[in-house]
C-alpha cells in the first residue's frame, strides 16, 4: 500500500479512483494547482504523486519539490504534447493518462516500468551522446560549466557480499580532496546505495538521480550541480556529494545513457570523480529480450566504461576471494583491466591463517593471474568510530590502519605523481610544508 497525491484531470481521476482504493492505496490529498500541489508535498508527505503532464500543472518546481521531499513523480499525458513536456523536463515516468491502473501499479509497488512506455529526450544537439574521452571526440560536455578542463573519474566496483565498495570510494575521494583537487563522490548504486547514511547526510533529495534526470534534459549547469549536491565539509579537504536513490524501485532513473551524459557533465565540473557503483555486470539484455526495457545494472556498466581508471575491491577471506575471482572474469569482458586497481580488503588472519598477505597474494596471482595489489588490513576500530560520526577515516581515525593504507593507494596510484623535491637550500623548507599537508 501506498500514500497517493493527486493532481490530475477530473476525468482521469474518477477514472483510476476505483482501481487505486481497489489495490489498498490510500489517496492522502487532490490538488488542483501547483501551489496547492507543493503544500501536500511539505503537510501530507505521500509516497508517490500521480499529476497530470500539462505544462500547467507538471515543471521543474514539482519536480524540484518532489526530489526534495523523497516522493516519487508519475505523469500522465493527455497529449503527445504533454508527453514531450514531461519527457523534456527529464521526468523518466511518464504514462499515457489512458492507461489502465495495471500499468500504473508497478511503478508504485515495485519500479518494474513498462518499457514501451519510456522515452528518453531527443539529444540536444550540443551534448556528445558517448561522452567519452576515449573516444577522441571532441567533449562538449552536458554541464555547460564554460571550462573545457576535464576531471578524471574513478569508479570503484566489487563484487555481491560488501567488500567495502562504499568505504573505499568515500576514503578515496577524502584522500583526493585532502590532496587539494576538487572532488565530486556520487552514488550510482543502483541496489543498495549507503553513501549518504555513511557519511550521515540526507538522502531525500536523491542527488544523483536528479542530475541525470537535468543531463536528460540538457539542463545540467553548474549551479544546478552545486544546488543538487551535497558538500561534505572537513577543514581537511571538504568534498561535493550526489546521494544515491533511497529507494532502491527508482533504478529506473538511472539509465545508461543519462549516466553517462550526467559522468560527463562532472567531469567538467571538478577534477576527480569517485563513483560508487553496484555490484552486478550482468547485462540485462542477456536476461530480457526486450530491447527498450531499462536495465538495472546499466550505471554500473556505464559507470564502468566511462572511467578512466577502476578500483575493483574484494574481501579477503575464503568466501571474498572466490566471489572476486569469478567476478574479475565478468569485469574482464567489460572493460580492459589495464586499468584497474586490485584492492582486496579487510585482510586478516582469523579468516585466511598464517600470513594473510601472503596467502591472499598468492590466490590472486595463482587463480587470477593478477600480478599486484593493494591490501587494505581489517580495521574494525577505524571502521566502526568512522560509521559512528558519519565521518571519513581520515576525520575521524586519521591513524587507522584502513586509513593511512588508503591513503597511500591514492598517492601512489590515483593521484599524479608529486613534481621531484627540490634539492639546495629550499629543500628543507619543502619537505616541512609537504609534511605538514600528509
Ligand atoms: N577495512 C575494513 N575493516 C573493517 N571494516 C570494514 C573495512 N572496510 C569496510 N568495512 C565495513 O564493512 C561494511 C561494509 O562496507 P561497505 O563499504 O558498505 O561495503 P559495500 O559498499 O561494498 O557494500 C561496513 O560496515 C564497513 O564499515
Ligand atoms: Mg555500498
Amino acid at each position: 500500500m501506498a500514500t497517493l497525491a493527486l493532481a490530475l484531470p477530473r476525468r482521469t481521476e474518477d477514472r483510476l479512483l476505483a482501481d487505486i482504493v481497489e489495490h489498498g492505496h490510500a489517496i492522502v490529498a487532490r490538488a488542483a494547482t501547483v501551489p496547492d500541489l507543493l503544500d501536500v508535498l511539505s503537510e501530507s508527505a505521500p509516497d508517490v504523486v500521480i499529476a497530470g503532464a500539462a505544462r500547467g500543472t507538471l515543471g521543474a518546481e514539482l519536480i524540484a519539490a518532489c526530489d526534495a521531499n523523497g516522493v516519487r513523480l508519475i505523469a500522465l499525458a493527455e497529449t503527445d504534447a504533454d508527453r514531450r513536456h514531461a519527457v523534456g523536463l527529464g521526468l523518466f515516468e511518464v504514462l499515457d493518462a489512458s492507461a489502465a491502473w495495471s500499468e500504473i501499479q508497478p511503478l508504485i509497488v515495485g519500479g518494474i516500468v513498462i518499457p514501451s512506455r519510456i522515452e528518453d529526450p531527443s539529444p540536444p544537439v550540443a551534448v556528445s551522446r558517448t561522452g567519452s574521452a576515449r573516444t577522441g571526440s571532441a567533449r562538449t560536455g552536458t554541464a555547460r560549466t564554460g571550462s573545457m578542463r576535464t576531471g578524471s573519474v574513478i569508479a570503484v566496483w566489487g563484487p555481491a557480499g560488501s567488500p567495502g565498495r562504499t568505504t573505499l570510494a568515500i576514503n578515496i575521494a577524502a584522500e583526493i580532496a585532502a590532496a587539494g583537487h576538487t572532488v565530486v563522490l556520487a552514488d550510482i548504486d543502483t541496489y543498495s546505495g549507503s553513501v549518504a547514511p555513511t557519511l550521515g547526510m540526507l538522502d531525500e533529495a536523491p542527488g544523483f538521480a536528479a542530475a541525470c534526470r537535468l543531463a536528460g534534459s540538457d539542463s545540467l549547469t553548474r549551479s544546478e550541480l552545486e544546488r543538487i549536491a551535497q558538500r561534505y565539509a572537513s577543514p581537511s579537504g571538504a568534498f561535493w556529494v550526489l546521494t544515491g536513490i533511497g529507494r532502491p524501485s527508482r533504478w529506473p532513473e538511472l539509465s545508461g545513457e543519462r549516466v553517462t551524459r550526467t559522468i560527463d557533465a562532472l567531469r567538467h565540473w571538478v577534477d576527480y570523480v569517485v563513483l560508487d557503483t553496484g555490484f552486478s555486470l550482468e547485462s540485462d539484455e542477456e536476461i530480457s529480450s526486450d530491447l527498450f526495457a531499462p536495465r538495472r545494472n546499466a550505471a554500473t556498466l556505464a559507470g564502468l566504461r566511462e572511467c578512466d581508471h577502476v578500483v575493483a575491491c574484494g574481501l579477503a577471506d575464503p568466501v571474498g576471494m572466490s566471489r572476486f575471482l569469478r567476478a574479475w572474469v565478468d569485469l574482464a569482458e567489460v572493460i580492459t583491466t589495464d586499468r584497474v586497481s586490485v584492492v582486496m580488503n579487510r585482510v586478516r588472519s582469523s579468516a585466511v591463517g598464517l600470513d594473510p598477505r601472503g596467502q591472499v597474494v598468492q590466490a590472486l596471482r595463482r587463480f587470477g593471474g593478477i600480478e599486484s595489489a593493494v591490501l587494505v588490513p581489517q580495521d574494525q576500530q577505524g571502521a566502526d568510530a568512522a560509521v559512528l560520526a558519519g565521518r571519513t577515516l581520515r576525520d575521524a581515525a586519521p591513524k587507522s590502519p584502513a586509513r593511512v593504507r588508503i591513503r597511500r593507494f591514492v598517492r601512489a596510484e590515483l593521484l599524479p605523481v608529486p613534481a621531484q623535491a627540490p634539492t639546495g637550500p629550499r629543500a628543507r623548507v619543502w619537505w616541512r610544508r609537504a609534511a605538514a599537508a600528509r
